[in-house]
């Protein structure tokens, strides 16, 4: 097949927020700490009318209905989450309400897992799928959908919540490259969620960033290569248009184009200019473990890599700043970003994009962008994710208001026999929502 990658997306995520700013005061923390420091400006919460189920189905619904597709043309559903609600029943099982009632059980997949990394996991099986010999002509579908919920501390501020959907097929705006990928996986305790009992993961938010970063350019160094093996040139950031990284908070995004650019001057890529060279002259020699933890390099490569960032990352930044971390989404909002800002000016581009997951898993790899043929052109996919619209109907809640949501949902979380809120004010037409949980932990979802 020719092209094969994403075709269509839409991007749903909860009507209730709080302003990163309010955060701070009512944390207590000096002031510019959530909105500098982690460079975010509002976070998105599930109400307990909301869960990753009812996310992933309003997300599904909407994209059929809003690029015409018939339930049936669906031949593979993968869904990536981190958000545990079963250990064994699959997310994917509830999605399929909406193809059982058009008649359609004939669809493949099931959920992958691993921290941020399962959406990625997904993407790449459906893709595999409608590039292999057992591909049966329809279209592939997946699914992101996590809520990021923390313990009270320093983590709290980067939770977020939101779902995805991407129909996969051939011929499409946005190619996978698949021949320039690069992986890093390897057993480490960054992230982790060995408490069953609970939803908040056990995080050691420094040792996160440090294995984000040295997998960032281990993914960078084999993409690299496998692009100069096919290439026969070699790659540097002046051959990629736009980088697009899973994004936990904005300023570990800042730090990442920042490394990347490091890396380019050791490897003396033509992308850096002579003025640069000579400011990252003096950390050339550090070991790779030093420069991970040196404060000046990290200040200097990101002042020297300020101006690139602007044009090549900037436009990725909106939704996850917005949202905060989405797990499995967070690299697809923060490319549907780019979408929405740049839709009409995107034809003829190279996407880098790097997926993590604690754990950890990652990969980079790249999109080639065509404008696309309505209804899958980059101007329509744009138009039906309407961020702007979204994020404009938006309810800011107070710190204290969030905290109770969050009480509540630690008690409703594993729980059963529970009816949830009858207030769904907010929630827009054709949201999906949780009704109740029964006595035998089933759970029941309505449509507004
Ligand atoms: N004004 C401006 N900047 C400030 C201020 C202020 N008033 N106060 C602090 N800062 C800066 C700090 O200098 C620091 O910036 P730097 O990294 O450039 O030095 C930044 O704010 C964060 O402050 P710290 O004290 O270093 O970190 P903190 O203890 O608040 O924790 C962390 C931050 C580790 C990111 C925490 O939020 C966390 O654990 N998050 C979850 C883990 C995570 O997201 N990891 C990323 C990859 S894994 C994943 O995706 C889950």
């Amino acid at each position: 097949q020719n092209d094969v990658g994403i075709l269509a997306m839409e991007i749903y995520f909860p009507p209730t927020c709080v302003q990163q700013e309010a955060l701070e005061a009512h944390d207590g923390v000096s002031k510019g700490k959530y909105t500098i420091g982690l460079g975010q400006d509002c976070m998105a919460f599930c109400a307990d009318t909301e869960d990753v189920i009812s996310m992933s189905l309003t997300a599904v619904s909407s994209l059929l209905e809003k690029y015409k597709i018939d339930p049936k043309q669906i031949g593979r559903l993968e869904v990536g989450s981190e958000t545990v609600i079963d250990k064994s029943k699959s997310i994917k099982t509830f999605l399929m309400q909406i193809f059982e009632e058009e008649g359609n059980t004939d669809i493949e997949g099931v959920d992958s897992t691993n921290a941020c990394y399962g959406g990625t996991a997904a993407l790449f099986n459906a893709v595999n799928w409608v590039e292999s010999s057992s591909w049966d002509g329809r279209y592939g579908l997946v699914v992101c959908t996590d809520s990021a919920v923390y313990a009270e501390g320093p983590a709290r501020p980067t939770g977020g919540a939101a779902a995805m959907a991407m129909l996969i097929g051939p011929n499409a705006p946005i190619a996978f490259e698949s021949k320039f990928r690069g992986s890093h996986m390897a057993h480490v305790y960054d992230f982790y969620k060995p408490n069953l009992a609970s939803e908040y993961p056990v995080v050691d938010g420094k040792l996160s960033q440090t294995c984000y970063l040295m997998a960032l350019d281990s993914c960078y160094k084999r993409f690299c290569a496998k692009f100069e093996k096919l290439q026969g040139d070699q790659f540097s950031m002046s051959d990629a248009d736009y980088f697009v990284f899973h994004s936990p908070y904005n300023k570990l995004v800042q730090k990442s184009f920042a490394r990347l650019y490091f890396m380019d001057f050791l490897r003396n890529a033509s992308s850096i200019e002579e003025a640069a060279k000579e400011k990252l002259a003096p950390f050339s020699s550090l070991t790779g473990d030093e420069s991970y933890a040196n404060r000046e390099l990290e200040k200097t490569s990101q002042q020297v890599a300020k101006q690139l960032y602007d044009v090549k990352v900037q436009p990725t930044t909106l939704i996850p700043k917005q949202i905060g971390n989405m797990y499995t989404v967070s690299l697809y909002a923060a490319f549907a970003s780019l979408i929405h800002n740049k839709h009409s000016a995107l034809d003829g581009k190279r996407v880098v994009m790097f997926s993590y997951g604690s754990g950890l898993t990652s990969t980079m790899f790249s999109f080639q962008l065509r404008e696309g043929q309505y209804p899958f052109s980059l101007s329509n996919i744009a138009s039906v994710m309407d961020v702007t619209g979204k994020l404009e109907s938006r309810q800011e809640v107070t710190p204290d208001s969030f905290i109770q949501t969050l009480q509540l949902m630690e008690h409703r979380y594993g729980a059963k026999d529970f009816v949830t809120s009858k207030d769904r004010s907010l929630l827009a037409a054709g949201t999906f929502y949780l009704t109740q949980v029964d006595t035998m932990y089933r759970r029941f979802y309505a449509r507004k």
